[in-house]
């Protein structure tokens, strides 16, 4: 069965609008957790837009399943992660004026960065994962930067499907290819962005597919259903 990160960076947007505490950010993890999450995401940011330093280290004590930190491969960053230790990083670009994570890590262009920052989180025990856009030179870079999992970007394919699924077909190919290499090449596969109710059955299907990350569209739905019912029916579509 396919692992569900629920990524909840967007429960510490709605707290950090006004400033406060709630809604609080650490129930939020221990709820998605009790309704089937195998695992809490969140993206510390340079700018600390929604995720603060201090959220990192108290989610981290407090779950019981795995924590991802998604972040930027800077020396701040990497000092953080070691510290911390959480489960898993993934690395990903960050441009300030984004709203979210626009595309794949360039790994070819960052090769001799990312070497030095994958090997600096593994001597630290953490398991390292690269965002990245489905191409093969790509994940042929990966792995000669040494991380063991991949985390292939969605965006493409999600914002294809909201058009109509015929539409994503060709993105959904190339996804299906670089799951394929992945196999091929020894690197663990993950994927994410922009994944909803409505497009992820054709993404569970990648083969060798271990976790998605699935954030906005579990807490959108929250506002509505609550949390614990918005993780568990995205937990219920990934079986
Ligand atoms: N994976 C990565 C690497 C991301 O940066 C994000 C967005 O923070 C996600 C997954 C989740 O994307 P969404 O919020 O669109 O589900």
């Amino acid at each position: 069965m396919v692992l569900l990160g629920v990524n909840i960076d967007h429960v510490a947007t709605l707290r950090n609008a006004r400033g406060g505490q709630e809604p609080d950010i650490v129930q939020a993890a221990l709820c998605a957790e009790r309704h089937g999450a195998d695992g809490i995401t969140i993206h510390l940011r340079e700018d600390r837009r929604h995720i603060k330093d201090a959220d990192v280290r108290q989610i981290q004590s407090v779950i019981q399943t795995r924590l991802n930190l998604e972040m930027a491969a800077t020396p701040e960053m990497i000092e953080i992660a070691r510290e911390v230790k959480p489960y898993m990083v993934t690395l990903v670009p960050e441009r300030r004026e984004e709203l979210t994570t626009e595309g794949g890590l360039d790994v070819v262009r960052l090769k001799d960065s990312l070497t030095r920052s994958v090997s600096a989180l593994t001597e630290a025990g953490i398991k390292v994962s690269l965002f990245v856009d489905p191409s093969i030179e790509q994940l042929n870079a990966c792995k000669a930067v040494g991380a063991p999992v991949v985390e292939l970007h969605t965006g493409e394919y999600a914002n294809a499907a909201i058009i109509n699924p015929e539409n994503a077909k060709p993105s959904l190919e190339q996804l299906f290819v670089a799951a394929r290499y992945c196999q091929e090449i020894g690197l663990e596969l993950n994927a994410g962005h922009g994944l909803t109710y409505e497009n992820v059955g054709p993404v569970v299907a990648l083969p060798g597919l271990i976790e998605l990350n699935i954030g906005h569209n579990i807490v959108a739905n929250a506002i509505f259903m609550g949390l614990g019912p918005a993780v568990a029916k995205m937990k219920a579509l990934l079986a």
